[in-house]
């Protein structure tokens, strides 16, 4: 059974919290953190949690807790891992990883120190969904792989207050693309593999989007593998049918996460030489064909994300596992968020460190 204290009683510390009943004989969420009070109690009155901390220093010195998950502004996050690495506590932090590419190599170095396991929430690889579309690219349904499309919109003006640290580059590390295009940036290095190259432009059009977070951005993406991909980013969409959208193109086959909610992508379609040998010619046919991918939990214990995710994570805490979003891992996410925001200053292409 992993003790976990949870740093950040905000928005998304609810998400992880809510999920442990379903994983209460691996995972007990026994404590809950924040220096502000109304989150805190709000929170620990939510969700029963009795044991609450305003001072992080003091819930990190406890001995009867074995990791944190932070789930806190992204300029607190390599802080923040990197003191509860040193209390050894094992440390699985939100996306984003971090603000910057000395700030993961710091955390990444702290947990190798301590000797304790630091995994991104990139809750996304623990979906079961995705988990049946990275086992068909995988066994190759689609062919080779020659190119992808992602797609992240949303209207922050409906739902962002002004003033929100979201909208402080200084506090988030940018804008829509560090804060949520994030998710599908991940999503595609782990259905098909590492970016190499990217050029990107980015724009600021809300003015209460302050200090460089961009709520605009285009980027077109390199793989290793030879495939292009096009990014896709706005936080100024005004109103829209849906919110996220994924493609992945092959030789003899296509993959689109047709979205089924209007926030969620849903699941994913694939259409493929292989599931429906003969499609009606002509270009009508074209649009054919497509079946769902059925959702593959082979390994995970249920079918929401971040219970599986709470799972991986303490599984690799005590095996000494290197969790499959671990921070090293995820420095490779990283860096094409920060070589997307690198093109978008200097108006060249970035290669990517290898
Ligand atoms: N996985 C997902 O789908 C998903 C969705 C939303 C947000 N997130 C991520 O979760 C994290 C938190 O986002 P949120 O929407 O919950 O934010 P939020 O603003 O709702 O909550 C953040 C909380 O952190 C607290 N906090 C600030 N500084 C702190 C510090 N130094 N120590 C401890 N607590 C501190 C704040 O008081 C606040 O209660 C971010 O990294 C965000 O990108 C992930």
């Amino acid at each position: 059974m992993m003790r976990l204290g949870v740093i950040g009683a905000g928005n998304i510390s609810g998400a992880h919290i809510k999920v442990a009943p379903l994983i209460a004989d691996q995972v007990k969420i026994v404590a809950l953190a924040d220096p502000a009070l109304a989150p805190l109690a709000r929170q620990s009155a939510r969700f029963h949690i009795d044991r609450i901390y305003s001072n992080i220093d003091e819930m990190l010195a406890a001995d009867d807790i074995d990791g944190v998950v932070i789930c806190t502004p992204h300029h607190t996050h390599a802080k923040l891992a990197i003191a509860a690495a040193k209390t050894g506590k094992h440390v699985l932090v939100e996306k984003p990883m971090a603000c910057s590419a000395d700030e993961c190599h710091a955390m990444i170095d702290a947990a190798d120190c301590a000797g304790v396991r630091l995994m991104v929430g990139q809750c996304q690889r623990y979906d079961p969904a995705y988990r049946g579309l990275r086992r068909a690219v995988h066994a190759g349904e689609l062919g080779c792989i020659r190119a992808a499309r992602i797609e992240t919109m949303q209207n922050a003006a409906a739902f962002v207050p002004a003033g929100h640290w979201y909208r402080d580059g200084s506090l988030a590390g940018g804008g829509i693309v560090i804060s949520v295009a994030i998710h599908k940036i991940d999503l595609l290095r782990y259905l098909i593999g590492d970016v190499v190259r990217v050029n990107a432009q980015c724009r600021t059009i809300d003015p209460a989007f302050i200090n460089g977070a961009e709520d605009l951005a285009v980027a077109t993406l390199e793989f290793a593998s030879g495939a292009i991909g096009q990014l896709f980013a706005s936080w100024g969409a005004f109103r829209l049918r849906y919110s996220e959208n994924l493609m992945i193109f092959g030789d003899t086959g296509a993959v689109h996460a047709l979205p089924e909610t209007p926030t969620q992508m849903g699941p994913a379609w694939i259409a493929s030489r292989q599931r429906t040998p003969t499609v009606e010619p002509g270009f009508a046919g074209q649009f054919g064909g497509f079946e769902l991918v059925a959702p593959d939990q082979t390994g995970l214990p249920t079918a929401e994300s971040f219970a599986n995710q709470l799972v991986h994570f303490a599984e690799c805490c005590r095996t000494g596992a290197e969790p499959l979003s671990s921070g090293r891992d995820n420095l490779r996410t990283m860096q094409v968020v920060f070589a997307i925001y690198e093109s978008a200053r200097t108006g060249q292409t970035v290669e990517l460190p290898q």
